[in-house]
């Protein structure tokens, strides 16, 4: 196989969950152009709908599979109703997360000290506790295939201290610990596991800062690179993790983030202006 071929995905059954928008639409995007069928999940089966179209339009396959995570058997649901749908799995990108959120949807940074155990306990549920349910269930449908890979959507908030957003860090750094615990449990399975840490990418997660102003500068001055990352920057790395291209690697935390978690001590003289938080 040539070099350019091993990141193909053709006759691979692929499930993304989180693909209604954002990062995992793109990653739905992504795979159904390097060949793979998919199926895509979450919450909203109308946006779900742009993204099948958004697939076939790349002459991919695509059903979609709607459900809330959140909910206790949900992930069960969708993952069995993909792989019945698809006939089997070889690939599951597990996508879905979101940040606290206000009962109106608007984001919650706050300190650990002011946030409110339940808060905690509404991220911890989805972004953790339904990661653990994927992929128990992905489990006996990728130990039949014999090009398996999970990746699992992280964050470089998983990587460095991330105050205001707490249980946010907190949950993206243990779907890092799960990933490697899975990676040398599934290994001799033929089952890879790897995941994705990107940093600030425009979606509408992050609308909320991603504009114009100074959070937006305050918040890309801490990025070596200086900008915002854009979705279909993330989507290709999925492909390589899911795709032959890697077919040794296992374990891998692949960080996307313009240089925000390596450590550069101030000498890089990156001016910063104060932090719009300095006062909470
Ligand atoms: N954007 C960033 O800067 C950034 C950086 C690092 C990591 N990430 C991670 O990348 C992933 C995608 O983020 P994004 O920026 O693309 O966010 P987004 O635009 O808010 O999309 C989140 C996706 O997850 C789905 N989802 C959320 N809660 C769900 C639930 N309870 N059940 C089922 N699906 C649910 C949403 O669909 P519905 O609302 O239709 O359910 C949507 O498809 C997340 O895991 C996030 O933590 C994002």
């Amino acid at each position: 196989m040539n070099t350019f071929d091993q990141f193909r995905l053709d006759g691979a059954r692929a499930l993304v969950t989180g693909a209604s928008r954002g990062i995992g639409k793109a990653v739905a995007e992504a795979l159904a152009e390097a060949g793979a069928d998919i199926a895509v999940s979450a919450r909203t089966s109308a946006a779900l709908e742009q993204t099948v179209r958004a697939v076939e339009d790349r002459g991919g396959k695509a059903i979609a599979v709607a459900g809330d995570l959140a909910v206790a058997g949900t992930a069960a649901d969708v993952v069995d109703h993909a792989a019945a749908a698809l006939g089997g799995l070889d690939i599951v990108v597990h996508n879905a997360g979101t940040l606290p959120t206000t009962d109106d949807g608007a984001p919650l940074l706050l300190p650990l000290q002011a946030t409110r155990q339940e808060d905690w306990d509404s991220v911890l549920g989805t972004n953790l506790n339904a990661t653990a349910a994927i992929c128990r269930a992905a489990h006996p449908h990728l130990a039949e295939s014999d090009r398996a890979s999970l990746v699992l959507m992280s964050s470089v908030a998983g990587l460095v201290g991330t105050p205001m957003l707490d249980a946010y860090a907190a949950s993206k750094a243990a779907q890092l610990s799960l990933m490697r615990s899975l990676a040398v449990g599934w290994a001799r399975q033929g089952i890879r596991v790897n995941a994705l840490c990107p940093g600030w990418t425009r979606t509408d997660m992050t609308a909320f800062a991603s504009g114009t102003g100074p959070l937006s500068d305050w918040l890309m001055s801490h990025v070596p690179m200086g900008r915002w990352a854009e979705a279909s920057e993330i989507a290709p790395a999925a492909v390589f993790l899911a795709s032959p291209a890697s077919s040794f690697v296992t374990g891998h935390a692949l960080v996307i983030d313009g240089g925000l978690a390596v450590p550069d001590g101030g000498l890089a003289g990156i001016p910063k202006p104060a932090s719009p938080f300095a006062a909470v």
